[in-house]
């Protein structure tokens, strides 16, 4: 998507650790027109697919999610990272591991909220080692749900998610894929030089 590349070259800030900051637009403060046309992005090319929920994780994956879910007039549901008290025992969880952060999140989602009719569609914003996404396919393979596909705004592809992603058989759209950075420099896939 060349307007996402754009925003992400204008405001995108790379940290050290192969960290890009975009807190300009998707990650803080958000711009809604960005992220609307994100989600039109996304209904697009998945456009051929029966499509009944969408399904993320929180908190950066709830907004990109609900663009998604408002295009195509279904449900969102976000995986929650810590149990909240008002949930009951009836959960399908999953544990992921976060490379970054170096803690084991228990991700759920209340089984009233997925079943074996649902046709879902997992988005996030971020994909690099992937594990997110997993415990996410984790939880709708529980579910007995039909995964259709999964779709990232930002993928930095020089990390294992995604490869470890389409070996699980789900199918994958990434809106910006990021092969490399080079000092403040973000070099996307097919641009490299
Ligand atoms: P993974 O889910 O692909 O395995 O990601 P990883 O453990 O490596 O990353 C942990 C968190 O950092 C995830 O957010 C992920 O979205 C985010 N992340 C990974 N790489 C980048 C990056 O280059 N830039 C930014 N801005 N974020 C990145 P999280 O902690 O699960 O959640 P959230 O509460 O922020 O949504
Ligand atoms: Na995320
Ligand atoms: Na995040």
């Amino acid at each position: 998507m060349e307007e996402l590349k754009q925003r992400i070259r204008e405001d995108g800030v790379v940290l050290p650790g192969n960290v890009l900051k975009v807190n300009q637009f998707l990650n803080h403060q958000i711009d809604p027109d960005l992220l609307y046309r994100i989600g039109k992005e996304f209904v697009e090319l998945f456009k051929d697919q029966k499509i009944t929920k969408i399904v993320t994780v929180e908190s950066s994956g709830i907004a990109p999610a609900t663009m998604v879910g408002l295009n195509l007039h279904v449900p969102v549901v976000f995986a929650r990272k810590k149990k909240s008290s008002t949930m009951n025992d009836n959960l399908y969880t999953a544990d992921v591991f976060s490379y970054t952060k170096r803690v084991t999140n228990t991700i759920s989602i209340d089984s009233k909220f997925l079943s074996a009719d649902d046709h879902v569609l997992i988005i996030d914003d971020f994909l690099a080692n992937g594990q997110a996404i997993l415990g996410l396919i984790d939880i709708c393979r529980q579910a007995q749900c039909t995964i259709v596909g999964a779709g990232v705004v930002i993928e930095k592809s020089f990390q294992e998610g995604a490869s470890l992603i389409k070996e699980k058989g789900v199918h994958l759209e990434s809106l910006a894929r990021i092969a490399s950075f080079a000092g403040d420099e973000v070099h996307f896939v097919g641009e490299e030089n």
